[in-house]
C-alpha cells in the first residue's frame, strides 16, 4: 500500500517505519524541515530501540522517504495517517490546531479518494471535526474526490515503541465502512496475532477508547502511589503490600509499582483532557481529578523526603541525581518528575550534579536550560562529594550498581530511591542509609 503519514514525531516515525518493513511504500511529512533533512541524512530524532536501523534500511531500499511537502505525499498515497501532536491546550483540552490544520492541508492537497485516518489521540467528536475540514477544503476547490475518516488510535510506549507497534495487544479501528475496515485488515494483517487483537467500533467509541486506556493506567498508579503514602504513615511496606494485592490475577503486577508520579507526553495531558471533555458534556469527572491531584502531589513527595533529612536550606549540599528522562529507554523528559525535583534542590541552594544515559542533552537544552546543573558522563562522577544520591528513573544500569563504590565516592550515606529498587539489607550491608517510596 501506499502511505502518507503526516506528522513524523514519535507515533509517526515508528508508525511509517513498522509499515515500510512490512513492504509497504511510506512517505513520512513533517513541517519541521531541520527533522526531515536530519532524517534523510540518516540521523534519527529519538532514541528508541530498533528504529534507527529499520529508518536507515527502509530508506536505503526506497521504501521509506521523508517530505515537507504533503502535496508530493498525497500525490503517491492512497491511505493518509495523521499522527501530529495533541498537545494540552491552556485549559487543560487537547489542542486540535496541528490535527485540524493537517486535515485542512489534505483537503487542499489531495488528488485523487483518499482513506484519512487519525492516529493522533484526539477527544471524541475530532473525527467529525476533520471531516468537515477537508470537506469544506474539497468544496473551495469545486473537487468531487472522495474520503472516509478512520479512527486509530495508538497505544505504543516510548522505550518500546518498535516491538508494540509489531506485536499490539491489540488495533482498534474506529470505522462503519466495509471498504475502509479491509484496508485496515491488510494493512495491519503482518502485525495480528489472532483474530481477536484487531477490533472493530464506530469512531466516537474508537476515540474514547484510547483516553479511557490512559486513564486507567494513570488510575493504577495513583492508587499505588496513594497506598504508598499510606503505607509510610501507618508503617507498612508498600513493595509487600504490592506483591500481596498483584498476585490477584484480576488485579496484576502492572502499572501498580510505586514511585515518584507518572510523566511522559500521554498520562498527564490525557487524564487532563478526558477531564475536560467530560465537563464540556456536563459531567464532573471526579476520580479523573483525584488521579490527576494524587500524581501532583507524588512528584513533591521524594524531594520532600530529602527535606525531611537535610532540612528547608539546602545551601552548601551536594545531590547526586540518576535519571531525568521520565522513564527509562527513552531521552524523553517531557513531564518527567525529574523536572520539578532538580528545580526543587536547586531553588533551595542545593548543588546538583545529574547522570542521564540518554536525556542529559534534552535537559541542557530545554527542560533545565535556566539553572545550573553538573552533568556527568558516568553514574559513579556524579556521586563524587554528594551528601546523597537521589534515584528517579530506573535504567538498567542502575538496578544492581556497585554500592562499594557509591559507599566509596559519596560523602554522605543517603540513598533516595523514588522507584524502589534496592533492598534495605544489601544497602544497610555498605553503611548506606536508604529511603524508599511507601516505606517508613
Ligand atoms: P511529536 O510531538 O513527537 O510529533 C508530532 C510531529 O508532528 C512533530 O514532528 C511536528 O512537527 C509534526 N507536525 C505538526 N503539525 C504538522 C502538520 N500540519 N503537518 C505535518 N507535520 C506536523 O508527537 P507524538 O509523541 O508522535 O504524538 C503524536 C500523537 O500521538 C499525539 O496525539 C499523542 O498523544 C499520540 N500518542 C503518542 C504516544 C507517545 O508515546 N508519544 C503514544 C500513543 C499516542
Ligand atoms: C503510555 C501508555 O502506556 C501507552 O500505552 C500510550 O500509548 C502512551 O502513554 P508512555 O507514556 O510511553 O506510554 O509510558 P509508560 O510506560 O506508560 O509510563 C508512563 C509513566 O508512568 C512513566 O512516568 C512511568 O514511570 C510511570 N509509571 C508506570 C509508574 O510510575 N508506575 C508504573 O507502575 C508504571
Amino acid at each position: 500500500m501506499k502511505i502518507a503519514m503526516i506528522g513524523t514525531g514519535y507515533v509517526g516515525l515508528v508508525t511509517g517505519t513498522c509499515f515500510a518493513e512490512t513492504g509497504n511504500d511510506v512517505i513520512c511529512v513533517d513541517v519541521n524541515e531541520k527533522k526531515i533533512n536530519e532524517l534523510r541524512n540518516g540521523n534519527i530524532p529519538i532514541y528508541e530501540p530498533g528504529l534507527a536501523d529499520m529508518v536507515k534500511n527502509n530508506h536505503a531500499r526506497g521504501n521509506l522517504a521523508f517530505t515537507t511537502d504533503i502535496g508530493e505525499a498525497l500525490k503517491k498515497a492512497n491511505v493518509c495517517f495523521i499522527a501530529v501532536g495533541t498537545p494540552m491546550g491552556e485549559d487543560g483540552s487537547a489542542d486540535l490546531r496541528y490535527v485540524l490544520a493537517a486535515a485542512r492541508d489534505i483537503g487542499r492537497n489531495m488528488v485523487h479518494d483518499m482513506y484519512v485516518v487519525d492516529k493522533s489521540t484526539v477527544p471524541v467528536g475530532t473525527g467529525e471535526r476533520v471531516r468537515s475540514a477537508i470537506a469544506e477544503e474539497l468544496k473551495k476547490r469545486n473537487s468531487e474526490l472522495k474520503f472516509d475518516i478512520i479512527s486509530n488510535p495508538e497505544f505504543l510506549k516510548e522505550g518500546n515503541a518498535c516491538a508494540d507497534f509489531m506485536t499490539p495487544d491489540r488495533v482498534i479501528i474506529g470505522s462503519e465502512n466495509p471498504a475502509s475496515i479491509e484496508v485496515m485488515k491488510e494493512l495491519y494483517e503482518p502485525f495480528i496475532r489472532s483474530r481477536e487483537v484487531f477490533i472493530i467500533m464506530d469512531v466516537k467509541s474508537a476515540e474514547l477508547t484510547k483516553y479511557a486506556a490512559n486513564a486507567m493506567l494513570a488510575t493504577k498508579i495513583s492508587f499505588i502511589n496513594e497506598v504508598a503514602n499510606i503505607a509510610e504513615r501507618v508503617g507498612a511496606d508498600v513493595n509487600k503490600v504490592r506483591h500481596g494485592i498483584g498476585s490477584d490475577r484480576r488485579i496484576g503486577y502492572s502499572f501498580i509499582n510505586p514511585g515518584c508520579g507518572y510523566g511522559g507526553s500521554c498520562f498527564p495531558k490525557d487524564v487532563q483532557a478526558l477531564i475536560k471533555t467530560s465537563s464540556e458534556y456536563g459531567y464532573e469527572a471526579e476520580l479523573l481529578q483525584s488521579v490527576e491531584k494524587v500524581n501532583a502531589n507524588q512528584k513533591k513527595v521524594l524531594g520532600r523526603k530529602v527535606v525531611n533529612i537535610f532540612g528547608d536550606d539546602l545551601r552548601g549540599k551536594v545531590f547526586a541525581v540518576w535519571g531525568l528522562a521520565f522513564k527509562p529507554g527513552t531521552d524523553d523528559m517531557r513531564e518527567a518528575p525529574s523536572i520539578s525535583l532538580i528545580r526543587e534542590l536547586v531553588s533551595r541552594g542545593a548543588e546538583v550534579k545529574v547522570y542521564d544515559p540518554k536525556a542529559a542533552g534534552m535537559a541542557r537544552e530545554f527542560y533545565l536550560k535556566d539553572i545550573a546543573v553538573t552533568y556527568t558522563d558516568n553514574k559513579y562522577d556524579a556521586l563524587d562529594g554528594a551528601d546523597a544520591l537521589v534515584l528517579v528513573t530506573e535504567w538498567k544500569e542502575f538496578q544492581s550498581p556497585d554500592f562499594m563504590e557509591i559507599k566509596n565516592r559519596l560523602k554522605g550515606k543517603y540513598i533516595f530511591d523514588g522507584r524502589n529498587q534496592y533492598k534495605v539489607k544489601t544497602l544497610e550491608k555498605f553503611g548506606l542509609s536508604y529511603v524508599q517510596m511507601g516505606v517508613r
